[in-house]
């Protein structure tokens, strides 16, 4: 039932949700896995009405609540792609909450509204190694890797600065919103504009970036970017595409 909770909260579609593996799970695991479905219902009652209608076709004792709630929410009607969901991340030990458009491609000239493959990889990755000095993160997006990071390395910030960076300065504001959601505390983190190749970089220690290379036109501008900063180390996830 974890897993199936963990890929709800993280809206994956319904056909990659594993429904055969949770039709045995105990009344206090079907509880549970209701409140964690009113949840989701707040900011998409669609979603929890379809994940419910599935659900009552396995487990036929479930009781009248969950009938009220179906009822409730069943004449809900997709979120456009551009609407904004709260959308659940387990990554490592921690929930990292983004109010991000999860099924939206590109909006508004940039990529940088949902939180992407590569940037889960990497938020893991990083809740397995240490992190020194100050941090660059170039196209952050809905600014995940940067959360995640800073959850597992809440030190860090002690002596140090963290640059959350995207190119698109509405995509900057959206990580400045989770990165406030997410942790008390921005004391040393700067949100900022940064075209690369255009904008001043700052100096650090490490950059971080995830799935910013998929327009092979901008690699050298992204490069000259690294090189600029004088980091020591590049932690840099990506995407790998099979066109067969
Ligand atoms: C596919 S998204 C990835 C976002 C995030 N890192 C993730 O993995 O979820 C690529 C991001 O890179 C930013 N970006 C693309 N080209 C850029 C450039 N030349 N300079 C700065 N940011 C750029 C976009 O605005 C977008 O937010």
């Amino acid at each position: 039932m974890d897993i199936f909770t963990a890929r709800a909260l993280q809206r994956v579609q319904l056909y990659s949700l594993p429904f055969e593996e949770v039709k045995d799970v105990t009344e206090e695991e079907q509880n549970d896995f209701l409140e964690k479905l009113v949840l989701i219902s707040k900011s998409n009652p669609y979603y929890a009405s379809q994940i419910l209608q599935k659900l009552l076709n396995i487990w036929p004792t479930a009781s009248d609540e969950y009938y009220e709630y179906l009822s409730e929410w069943i004449a809900s009607i997709p979120l456009s792609p551009t609407s904004i969901d709260t959308v659940i991340y387990t990554i490592g030990d921690h929930l990292i909450h983004m109010k991000e458009c999860p099924s939206v491609i590109a909006s508004g000239g940039t990529t940088g509204n949902r939180t992407w493959e590569a940037a889960l990889a990497l938020s893991e990755y990083l809740q397995n190694i240490v992190i020194k000095g100050n941090v660059l993160e170039l196209g952050c997006g809905t600014g995940m890797v940067s959360i995640a990071m800073i959850m597992k390395n809440k030190s860090l910030l002690t002596n140090n600065h963290l640059f959350i960076t995207d190119g698109d300065e509405n995509v900057v504001n959206i990580a400045e919103n989770n990165y406030n959601l997410n942790l008390p505390n921005n004391a040393n983190v700067v949100f900022q504009t940064l075209f690369w190749g255009t904008d001043p970089v700052p100096q650090v220690d490490t950059i971080l970036a995830a799935d910013v290379t998929y327009d092979s036109s901008v690699i050298p501008s992204l490069v000259e970017t690294f090189v600029q900063s004088g980091a020591k180390r590049v932690l840099l996830a990506a995407t790998r595409q099979f066109n067969n």
